[in-house]
């Protein structure tokens, strides 16, 4: 069998399955989704959002790039987000990363790499930020870890910086962002920063918005 062949047998049985358990199923699925959660991921494909986090189709909004990144020029990251904030409402924005991230561990390395090396820069960045702590962890696995875990805390931040986050705390006080890395040796994620609605920021990143510009949840729809 074609290796692809696979999935679209698996698919038909999973629908089966679906059906046999509730015949409403993909008639309320298709209806309209409502999730509370976006899922900002890394590509990886051992770090599924859903399956990690035992939740069901219409439950999390999912982007997912490599090394789990929040770019301010990315215009797909940036359009996920806005619909997710302004239009799906989500109540909360989680980067999640994960140990072992190939994308942080090539980050950490001098190899030239191609395209890839534009992405990967904005990793080389949050470590010559946290240069001074990374240099004294000699042990290259847990300085490797450490990468991981201020990789995800760094774009966590950076959602706190676009307007999209701002201006949706200004007018509803939400979405709180989380920053959680996933240990795929255990299966556990652990929670590494929680930002609520209107916390502090860096003066230079906070932004200013005219009354009129604060949209309310009514006029979104
Ligand atoms: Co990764």
């Amino acid at each position: 069998m074609k290796e692809y062949s696979k999935l679209l047998l698996s698919n038909k049985a999973w629908a089966k399955e679906k059906l046999n358990l509730d015949e409403e199923y993909f008639h309320n699925l298709a209806k309209d989704q409502k999730p509370l959660f976006l899922w900002i991921g890394c590509a990886d494909s051992r770090v599924p959002a859903e399956e990690v986090t035992n939740t069901q189709p219409g439950e999390v909004f999912v982007h997912r790039n490599v090394a789990n990144l929040v770019v301010h020029t990315d215009m797909n990251l940036l359009s996920v987000l806005q619909y997710a904030v302004e239009v799906l409402l989500v109540k909360h924005v989680i980067v999640c990363g994960h140990y072992g991230c190939g994308g942080v561990k090539a980050a950490m390395g001098n190899q030239d790499l191609g395209l890839i090396n534009k992405w990967l820069r904005n990793i080389k960045e949050v470590y010559d930020k946290h240069g001074y702590e990374l240099k004294n962890v000699s042990d290259e696995k847990l300085r490797f870890d450490r990468l991981v875990e201020l990789n995800v805390e760094e774009q966590v931040k950076n959602l706190s910086k676009t307007t999209i986050i701002q201006r949706a705390w200004k007018n509803r006080q939400f979405p709180h962002l989380h920053g959680w890395v996933f240990d795929m040796s255990t299966g556990i994620i652990k929670e590494i920063i929680n930002i609520e609605s209107n916390s502090e920021l860096e003066p230079i990143f906070k932004y200013e918005f005219h009354t009129d510009e604060v949209i309310t949840n009514s006029s979104i729809h």
